[in-house]
């Protein structure tokens, strides 16, 4: 079996986590690594050394590599250059960046954009991870396969934030102060979660429906009423532990599409839940819920062969065959 080849862009926290992850699988191999903080440029990254010149690493490797893991940022716009970077070097694209999860309705002239180039170079581009990517939009499209109709879908992620990796803990707001928090978010220093509307917009794509409107609400910081010591400070009783994000997806004046996200320091029962109402009603719970550094991890590393084995363009998660674990 030839190992799949894979080059990591971006050694954050999940790069180096996907990295060392790849490292424990006989199906791929690891073959470089990039990065413009001067901190990791340099280090070791699952038997390569992290480089801080993307074409320069391309320029040497792209040649016998199968795919990218890009792992840089959120933002569609920023993550732009390095997506067609690695498509005019041949390079498929698995990213975590959660405006590609589904770009055609937010980012529709990138999205054309990327979709052509890839066509253009015969690669395949996704963006993927545990939300969005699989638990509120992928999932719950695949668990309505049983079903003759579809009234509607809610979809509650109850996450304890103190769990996860520390830029996912700053980004819930962990630590600030109230007025912090609406500032911070406010003025985007930082993001909350980002991918609600991404993942409703998938699941209508998936089920045929046009939706008159699909809306997310600013989030709102969820407040400690006692002391929490977290991996990013001691959270003092009357600040900000998390926070809680809506959003909906409407038709005939009802919403056909919950989405609840809530991840914070204090949650004591972790889940994630969907609800079809429809032919037959569907409930399922999964309890303890998936933890999201690992479960990321996960879907990134296991879409990677249905990615690389994709007709080329700019597919979503809905489009490519259901990813398992690898071996
Ligand atoms: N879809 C999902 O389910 C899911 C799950 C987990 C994470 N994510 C997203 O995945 C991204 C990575 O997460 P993370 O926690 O690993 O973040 P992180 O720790 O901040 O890592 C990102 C790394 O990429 C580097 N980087 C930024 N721009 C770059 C560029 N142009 N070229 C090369 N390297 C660049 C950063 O360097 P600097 O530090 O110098 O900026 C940093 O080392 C985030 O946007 C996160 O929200 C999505």
């Amino acid at each position: 079996m030839e190992k799949i080849k894979v080059i990591i862009y971006g050694c954050g926290v999940m790069g180096r986590r996907i990295g060392e992850a790849l490292l424990d699988k006989k199906s791929f191999e690891i073959v470089g690594a990039v990065d413009i903080n001067p901190e990791l440029i340099g280090k070791e990254l699952g038997g390569v050394i992290i480089e801080k010149d993307a074409d320069e690493l391309f320029s040497k490797v792209a040649k016998h590599a199968h795919a990218v893991v890009l792992t840089t940022t959120s933002r569609l716009k920023s993550v732009f250059p390095q997506i067609t970077q690695c498509l005019k070097a041949r390079l498929n694209v698995i990213s975590t960046c959660e405006e590609l999860s589904y770009p055609w309705k937010s980012n529709p002239e990138l999205a054309e954009e990327i979709d052509s180039l890839a066509k253009e170079h015969k690669v395949t581009v996704v963006g993927t991870g545990i939300n969005p990517g699989y638990l509120m939009d992928a999932l719950p499209l695949m668990l309505t396969a049983p079903c003759l109709k579809v009234q509607s879908i809610k979809v509650v992620r109850m996450m304890n934030s103190a769990k996860r990796r520390i830029p996912f803990q700053a980004k819930v707001g962990t630590c600030l102060t109230r007025e912090e928090f609406r500032n911070k978010i406010e003025n985007k220093i930082i993001t909350g979660h980002v991918g609600l509307l991404e993942s409703i917009n998938m699941i209508a794509k998936g089920l045929g429906w046009d939706l008159e409107e699909a809306v997310e609400l600013p989030p709102e910081p969820v407040i400690g009423e006692k002391e929490i010591k977290t991996s990013v400070g001691t959270v003092k009783p009357g600040d900000v532990i998390g926070l809680k994000s809506l959003a909906y997806g409407r038709n005939g004046g009802k919403d056909v599409i919950t989405l609840e996200f809530c991840a914070n320091a204090g949650v004591d029962e972790e889940y994630d839940e969907i609800i079809i109402e429809g032919e037959p009603h569907i409930h399922q719970k999964i309890t303890g819920g998936i933890h999201g550094d690992i479960g990321t991890v996960a879907v990134i590393i296991n879409t990677i062969p249905k990615a690389v084995d994709a007709p080329a363009g700019l597919k979503v998660m809905k489009d490519l065959p259901p990813p398992a674990a690898t071996l």
